[in-house]
């Protein structure tokens, strides 16, 4: 038995990355999957997801555009029956320093991660609420908690998404719908792979500055933010929302200086 048997998981960001992973396992504990994104899915990628979860679907979705997510979600909601669990990680990397970053490039990276996230809640929730219940998680990050050099932008989306988490939980747990967000470190993927695959030169010694950052020593992989996003959206994490789970592999937690090795003597 599978713990998200006979529920229907809509997954934004489904073809690429986090949101591929997070498809995948929903579908592999039994749920039926609907995915959503403005690209496909790489012909492997979905078939490994529809063997597991036959009925899963895929919609073609551009979430920062209202008309798009209503229809899609009108779509998902006719072909599986209504919606338990929404997970929202289709985003953007983008920004750069403030001072340079284009008008247009603030609102593309806002439009997606932070705009897409308040379009799928707004039309996936009257079903919830119809229905008296569900989960929703969203894929903010550590850098809406901490700030890092260059990323106003993506940090100012992801910041918002931490606090939009809020803002749902205080409105809609009474009516049954919990909702939390994951904050990953970095994390392998297409998103992050121009440096997670550097192999020479400043892209790689900037890889090599986020791993030295991590505890674990190392990027994270998309199957270990989707293990978390499925805790979150399952019972497993029934007395959970309004939270923001850190997944960073230690990121956050603080950092060594080296004061260990000098009183050992090293
Ligand atoms: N990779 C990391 O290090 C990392 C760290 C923290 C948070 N995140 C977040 O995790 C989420 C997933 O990122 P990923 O690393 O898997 O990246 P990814 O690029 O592999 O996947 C993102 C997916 O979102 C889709 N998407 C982009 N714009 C869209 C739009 N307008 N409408 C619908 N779909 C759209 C893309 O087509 C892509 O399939 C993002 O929200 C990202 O910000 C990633």
């Amino acid at each position: 038995m599978g713990r998200f048997d006979g529920k229907t998981a809509i997954v934004t960001g489904a073809a690429s990355g986090i949101g591929a992973a997070t498809a995948l396992r929903f579908a592999r504990e039994g749920g039926r999957v609907a995915g959503f994104d403005i690209q496909l899915p790489q012909p492997e990628s979905w078939k490994s997801i529809e063997e597991a979860a036959p009925a899963a679907s895929f919609h073609s979705v551009d979430v920062s555009a209202e008309d798009e997510v209503k229809r899609a979600m009108a779509e998902a909601i006719d072909q599986h029956g209504g919606i338990d669990v929404l997970v929202n990680a289709a985003g953007v990397a983008g920004g750069g320093p403030l001072h340079i970053t284009e008008e247009a490039e603030w609102d593309r990276v806002l439009g997606v991660n932070l705009k897409g996230v308040f379009l799928c809640c707004k039309h996936a929730l009257p079903d919830m609420i119809a229905r008296g219940g569900g989960t929703i998680v969203n894929v903010a990050s550590i850098e809406g908690m901490i700030a890092t050099d260059g990323t106003a932008a993506y940090g100012a989306s992801k910041g918002a998404v931490i606090q939009l988490t809020r803002n749902l939980a205080v409105d809609y747990t009474h009516q049954g719908i919990r909702s939390n967000c994951v904050c990953p470190g970095l994390v392998d993927t297409p998103m992050t792979a121009v440096v997670t695959r550097a192999q020479e030169g400043p892209l790689q010694k900037l890889h090599q500055a986020f791993i030295n950052s991590h505890l674990v020593g190392r990027a994270g992989t998309p199957e270990e933010i989707a293990a978390a996003i499925l805790f979150l959206a399952s019972d497993d994490a029934s007395f959970i929302t309004g939270s923001s789970l850190v997944v960073d592999g230690g990121w956050t937690a603080g950092r060594r200086e080296g004061i260990e090795d000098l009183l050992a003597g090293g």
